[in-house]
């Protein structure tokens, strides 16, 4: 399999194991409440992988995979167009999660954050799933039989430009 879908693959399973801290995270959150021993430690951790792995994976979907596929099936309506609202809809829920999670770190209204930040916990939960689903069911399949290799090298190159645009910002 072309290494680029190879490690696609590989970030997916990363963000399943954030997933699951996630969720074991928002329940220690309805459990114990934000102040319960570590709970906020737990959860900043998850943030920190949200931001890092899988933030970075939709930038490197959006700024070298997406385009060149893009060039041979529509990108304006079909799986790209759905993949790309799924992404923006993800950033939203994670803004959510981590503004509440700011606010519960700073004191403020324990109960109304918890709840917002369990609700965004919850609702990345039931997005991501399908949404890998969906990428590892239909589009890479479909990249992987449509992309000849000097696309794949066109992948490649703009990969490492986002991945080193991203470590410059
Ligand atoms: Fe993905």
């Amino acid at each position: 399999m072309e290494p680029i879908l190879e490690e696609l693959f590989r970030q997916h399973r990363d963000a399943e194991g954030m997933l699951v801290k996630l969720a074991a995270g928002t329940a220690r959150v309805r459990r114990e409440g934000a102040a319960g021993p570590g709970v906020l430690g737990e959860l900043s951790e998850i943030r920190k992988d949200i931001q890092g792995e899988v933030l970075s994976h939709f930038r490197e979907e959006e700024l070298a995979l997406f385009p060149v596929l893009g060039r041979h099936i529509d990108s304006s309506a079909g799986p790209i167009a759905m993949l790309m609202e799924e992404h923006a809809l993800f950033r939203q829920l994670e803004l959510q999660f981590e503004e509440a999670l700011a606010s519960l770190e700073s004191g403020l209204h324990d109960d109304e954050w918890a709840e917002k930040l369990c609700d965004a916990g919850d609702a990345i939960g039931q997005l991501l799933p399908p949404h890998i689903e969906k990428e590892e069911g239909v589009l890479f399949p479909m990249a992987e039989s449509t992309l000849e290799e000097s696309e794949w090298a066109e992948v490649r190159r703009l990969w490492s430009e986002a991945v080193e645009a991203a470590q410059h910002s």
